[in-house]
């Protein structure tokens, strides 16, 4: 099955994990250990390979149910995330994808599916749904956009009262950097704050201290005189619970009367076993541990430029972008040396990082890049 089916889709030479080591080595199939600067695409930042605590954590709640019946552990999750991001609703959903569908079906109903067109940046990523409501009752696509109202947003100028939403991923990778600067970012800001145009920021891979923030979209306001401004609504996944089906919506307390079962629904969104896990997860974001990602992601640039004075990156705490030549012959070297990195480019690799690595991983990562470029 597995021959099958997974070298149509991945790469053949993809790696099965064996076992863990420890935070952030595992072992592979091929018994060999790996540092793990991947993590799932950004998903495991908060997790640690070896933690002994999640097998008790996912047995303790291990029960089977839907939302047809409610638990308390999303109600304390939920209260808990409302807490860390300000955000007073919070919708559970199983995969980042759904969460931007529901989204974005948010911003239609808030505007009475009057406004038609949603404003997207070029070059982001949001995921790969959208069709099975259109398959089912009437009520439940009567506030869907097309695929034509969606319309990549060039200039903040076209951005007017018949949009209904705008999306940006909270922190933009490389390819959209190269397209938008941070001026252009704040303008579309501006005019969604000026045409009530719902802003909705896509955090499933930035959300969650992995930029230093808790959400990598509260810099959106810089150097604006407007308190209010943040997004209107954040969806969140990935390391939410470290790659495990969970992920959510936050919003502000002005789509509560938008919520209702034509808006959207999930099964098993919110299972109490992936909240009480995504609870423990989250502990680990209390203290000092923004400022340390800071401080981390500031010595790491310090060493970088001693080593390899001509690379040049982006970093936005622990989510780096390195600047090199054939970028996937790279990869698989480091991938030789025992590295494991994100190939995002020709010329770029991408780095996620967990929030448990050290300056001692990063030395070990550069000498390996040593080898390898
Ligand atoms: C920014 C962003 N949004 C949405 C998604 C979709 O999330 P999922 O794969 O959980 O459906 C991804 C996945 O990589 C993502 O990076």
């Amino acid at each position: 099955m597995v021959d099958r089916v997974y070298p149509k889709i991945y790469l053949p030479d993809q790696l099965c994990v064996k076992g863990a080591v420890d935070d952030v080595y595992f072992v592979g199939a091929d018994n060999r250990k790996y540092l793990d600067l991947l993590s799932g695409g950004g998903a495991f930042f908060l997790w640690r390979y070896g933690d002994k605590n999640v097998k008790r954590i996912l047995s303790s709640h291990f029960i089977s149910t839907s939302n047809f019946l409610q638990h308390k552990s999303k109600g304390l999750l939920a209260s808990e995330l409302s807490q860390l991001t300000g955000f007073p609703l919070v919708y559970f959903l199983c995969s980042g994808s759904e969460a931007i569908d529901a989204a974005i079906k948010m911003a239609y109903k808030y505007h009475g599916g009057k406004r038609k067109k949603v404003g997207k940046v070029r070059g982001s990523y949001h995921g790969r749904t959208g069709l099975s409501v259109r398959c089912g009752p009437e009520g439940y696509s009567s506030y869907l956009p097309d695929g034509k109202d969606f319309i990549t947003i060039e200039s903040a100028s076209i951005l007017g009262g018949d949009f209904a939403a705008v999306i940006i991923e909270g922190c933009c990778p490389q390819e959209i950097l190269k397209a938008y600067d941070d001026e252009a970012l704040r303008w579309i800001v501006v005019k969604c704050i000026e045409h009530d145009i719902v802003l909705i920021a896509d955090e499933v891979r930035s959300g969650l201290g992995r930029t230093g923030y808790i959400l990598s979209s509260e810099t959106w306001s810089n150097g604006l005189d407007f308190s209010q401004k943040k997004p209107d609504i954040v969806v969140i996944g990935k390391s939410l619970c470290a790659g495990f089906p969970l992920s959510a919506v936050l919003m502000r307390e002005k789509f509560y009367d938008c919520i209702d079962k034509d808006w959207h629904s999930s099964t098993a969104g919110g299972h109490p076993m992936l909240c009480e896990l995504s609870r423990y997860l989250l502990s680990s974001l209390g203290g000092e541990c923004l400022t340390e990602i800071a401080g981390k992601s500031w010595r790491m640039g310090k060493e970088l430029d001693t080593v390899f004075p001509d690379i040049e990156y982006t970093q936005f705490g622990l989510w780096w972008n390195l600047f090199v030549d054939d970028a996937f012959d790279v990869s698989k070297k480091l991938r030789i040396e025992g590295v494991l990195v994100y190939c995002t480019s020709d010329d770029s690799i991408t780095l996620f990082p967990s929030m448990h690595f050290t300056m001692t991983h990063w030395t070990e990562f550069l000498a390996a890049l040593n080898e390898a470029i």
